[in-house]
């Protein structure tokens, strides 16, 4: 029992090697990181319709949505908490509030590779510090890290929210790879060029890495075609 909280870890008679059983696959994360724009939700997206046709239990945890509700920003938050409860606990792109925002995604995408998921993150997680306090914190082998990379002029080409655009002008402060680090991994279990290849394709590269590393299981009888 910790002393300091006196709050006590209890394990629970149904484990996660039982899960997986039930699953037919293991559970593990895989964490997509890269610039605004570099194609994380894209691929992940496609990744995740590759598992779901194998018959692989998946869940996507998505930057965009995540900030939608257990992330939510203090101005989403006030209207029914208030002010001074939204500021406490509201997430903004601050390199604390961003340390924040994936300390508890985390912490999420743990709880659900214990369930035996194939847990797809995709966040810009700019900070190497960051992401490795989750690689640490999990089983080792279950922190699979992609690094999407594509150069700064392709993903503000395609600025599919227009966000590098009000970043440019001025209207938006702190925007990633424009007035705020982007710190790339050093040894990513996966390496891709994002401006290269199809999102199909970087989907099925990562696909055939789970593959190889046994995380699930070769199932020729389904057939994983994306449209
Ligand atoms: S992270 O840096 O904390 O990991 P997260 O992945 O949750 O970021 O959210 C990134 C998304 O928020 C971007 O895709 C973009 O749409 C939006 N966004 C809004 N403001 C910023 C900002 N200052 N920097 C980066 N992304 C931002």
């Amino acid at each position: 029992m910790s002393k300091e909280t006196e709050i006590t870890w209890h394990d629970h008679t149904v484990d996660r090697a039982q899960r997986e059983q039930l699953n037919g696959h293991q559970g593990c994360v895989v964490w997509f990181t890269g610039l605004s724009g570099c194609g994380k939700s894209t691929v992940a997206n496609a990744l995740e319709q590759m598992l779901h046709a194998h018959g692989v239990h998946s869940y996507l945890l998505d930057g965009d949505n995540v900030r939608h509700g257990l992330n939510a920003s203090p101005a989403l938050l006030a209207p029914r908490h208030g002010h001074e409860f939204a500021e406490r606990f509201g997430l903004s792109f601050s390199a604390s509030d961003r340390e924040e925002n994936i300390r508890r995604i985390g912490a999420v995408a743990g709880l659900f590779c214990d369930a035996g998921l194939v847990t797809l993150a995709a966040f810009v997680s700019p900070y190497r510090r960051d992401r490795e306090a989750i690689r640490q914190a999990l089983p080792a082998g279950d922190f699979w890290e992609v690094f999407l990379n594509a150069p700064l002029e392709v993903c503000e080409s395609r600025d599919p929210k227009g966000l590098y655009k009000k970043a440019r002008a001025g209207e938006l402060k702190g925007f990633t790879g424009i007035d705020d680090p982007y710190e790339p991994p050093v040894d990513p279990e996966l390496l891709l060029d994002s401006s290269q290849a199809t999102p199909i394709e970087l989907a099925q590269a990562v696909f055939d890495r789970l593959v190889q590393a046994g995380k699930i299981p070769v199932d020729t009888e389904k057939s994983g075609a994306v449209e």
